[in-house]
C-alpha cells in the first residue's frame, strides 16, 4: 500500500502548487471509501475557499487524462479526495511482492525468535470415536499451529490423548464380558460397542461398576494383564486416529497423553492437600477456585472419595510439567466451549499455587456441538463422528452431481 500512497502523491503534486509526501495522506475510517484520503482543509483555507470545493476541483483535474496512473481512482469526497488502488494493481502488486521474496511461502514470515508456544489441540479419548467436535479443535489448533512457526514462534504441538481414567477399568471388563464377540481385528466401534453394552449391563448389574473400580486399581498398580488390555486399546486407536490426521495433514511434536502424567499425580495431590489447597469434602478432596476476577466457581475434585485421580488431576500435572519443561511465553488450549468451567478451575488452582505464568495460559474454545435436544454421549451411543460426517458430505456431493446432470466423466470427490 506505501506504494500506491506515492503514487497518490505524486499525482496529487502535480496539481498543487507545491509537492506533498504520501505522508499526508490520511486513511479513512470506512476503507469502502477509499484507501487514502488527502484532506483539503488547510489548503483550502490559504485558497479562501470552501474544503468540499477544492476538493471537487482537485479530484476534477486528477481525473484529466494522464493524471492519474492505471493503479489509481480518486474522487471527492466531502472535503477530502480520496484515492482507492483498483483491486488488478493491488493484487499484482502483492503478488509480486511474493514472488520476488526469498521464496514463495516466506511472505510475511517472521525469522526472529518471539518466544515458547504451547499448542494443544485434538486431543479425542482411545477408545472413543474421534467426534466431530474434535475435529473444530484439530482444524483450528492446526491452522493455529501454523501460523506461529510461520511467525516466528518456537511452537510445541502436543496432542492431550485421553488414554487414562475410570473408563479402562470399564472397558477392561467389558472386554472380560463380551469379548468373544469382537471381531479378530478390532476398530474403535467395536470397542465402543462393548462400552455401551457394558453400560446396558450395569443397569441390571450395578456391582460391575465396582469389578470396573477394582480393575482401574489393577491398571494403575500396572498389573501385566489390565496393562496389556489397556495398551490394545491405545494401539488400535492410534492406528485410526493417524489415519485422520495423515488425511488432514497434521502433525504433533508430541503426543502426550494423560496416562504420561501417572507418575507426577500422587505427589502433587500431596503437596495440594498440605498447602490446604485441597480440602476434604464428603470423603473426596477438592479445591475451592475462583474466575479471575476473584468470583466463586463450583468446587472442582481432584481425588475422589475412593482415591482415584481424574481428568482435572491429570490437567494439573500437565500444565506444571509443560511449564517446568518449556518455560513457555504462552500456553494455549484448544477445547470445546463445555470445557470452560474445567480451564477456569484449572487456572485457579494453579493461581492458588502461586503459579504466576497462569497468566500465559488461555483456553480457546471451539464452540459446543449437540444435538437439538440432547448432548453428544458416547454412553448412550448418540454421537456424530467426523468419518460420519465425512461419508455425508460425500453422499451429498455426489448427489448432487447426479442431480445436475454434470457427473460425465467426473467422479465423486475423495476426501
Ligand atoms: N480428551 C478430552 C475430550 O475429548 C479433551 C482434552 C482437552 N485437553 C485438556 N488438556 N484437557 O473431551
Amino acid at each position: 500500500m506505501e506504494r500506491f500512497a506515492r503514487q497518490a502523491a505524486d499525482a496529487l503534486s502535480q496539481v498543487l502548487p507545491s509537492p506533498v509526501s504520501a505522508s499526508a495522506l490520511d486513511v479513512p475510517p470506512d476503507t469502502r471509501l477509499g484507501d487514502f484520503a488527502f484532506p483539503c482543509f488547510r489548503m483550502a483555507k490559504e485558497a479562501r475557499k470552501s474544503p468540499a470545493d477544492l476538493a471537487k476541483e482537485l479530484a476534477g483535474k486528477l481525473n484529466e487524462p494522464g493524471r492519474l496512473p492505471d493503479s489509481l481512482t480518486a474522487a471527492a469526497v466531502g472535503p477530502y479526495v480520496n484515492f482507492t488502488a483498483t483491486k488488478k494493481a493491488a493484487m499484482t502488486s502483492l503478488l509480486t511482492d511474493i514472488l520476488a521474496g526469498p521464496g514463495i511461502g516466506d511472505y510475511g514470515r517472521k525469522p526472529t525468535h518471539r518466544g515458547t508456544w504451547i499448542m494443544e489441540f485434538s486431543s479425542p479419548n482411545v477408545a472413543k470415536p474421534f467426534m466431530i467436535y474434535h475435529f473444530r479443535g484439530t482444524g483450528l489448533g492446526a491452522c493455529l499451529d501454523r501460523v506461529g512457526r510461520y511467525r516466528g514462534f518456537k511452537m510445541v504441538s502436543i496432542n492431550h490423548v485421553g488414554d487414562w481414567g475410570t473408563q479402562f477399568g470399564k472397558l477392561y471388563v467389558a472386554t472380560e464380558m463380551y469379548g468373544a464377540d469382537l471381531p479378530a481385528d478390532p476398530k474403535i466401534v467395536d470397542l465402543v460397542k462393548i462400552y455401551v453394552k457394558f453400560h446396558e449391563a450395569v443397569k441390571d448389574d450395578p456391582t460391575l461398576e465396582d469389578r470396573a473400580r477394582a480393575a482401574f486399581k489393577r491398571l494403575e498398580q500396572r498389573d501385566p494383564i489390565v496393562v496389556a488390555n489397556w495398551e490394545k486399546c491405545i494401539e488400535i486407536s492410534m492406528k485410526e486416529f493417524n489415519a485422520l490426521y495423515a488425511k488432514l495433514d497434521v502433525k504433533f511434536d508430541h503426543v502426550w497423553g494423560e496416562s504420561f502424567y501417572e507418575d507426577k499425580l500422587r505427589p502433587l495431590l500431596a503437596a495440594l492437600k498440605t498447602a490446604d489447597i485441597l480440602v476434604q469434602s464428603e470423603g473426596a478432596w477438592i479445591a475451592n477456585v475462583t474466575d479471575e476476577k476473584g468470583r466463586e466457581l463450583p468446587p472442582a475434585i481432584f481425588e475422589k472419595s475412593d482415591g482415584s485421580t481424574i481428568y482435572a488431576t491429570r490437567d494439573l500435572a500437565a500444565a506444571i510439567y509443560r511449564h517446568e519443561k518449556y518455560d513457555f511465553d504462552r500456553m494455549t488450549y484448544v477445547v470445546g466451549g463445555e470445557q470452560k468451567l474445567h480451564f477456569q478451575q484449572l487456572f485457579s488452582v494453579l493461581r492458588q499455587m502461586g503459579k504466576d505464568w497462569v497468566s500465559k495460559c488461555e483456553h480457546v474454545p471451539t464452540g459446543l456441538y449437540r444435538f437439538k435436544d440432547s448432548k453428544m454421549s458416547t454412553r448412550k451411543g448418540n454421537f456424530v463422528t467426523l468419518e460420519d460426517v465425512w461419508g455425508m458430505a460425500k453422499e451429498r456431493v455426489a448427489a448432487l452431481m447426479t442431480e445436475r446432470g454434470s457427473n460425465a466423466g467426473m467422479s465423486a470427490p475423495e476426501f
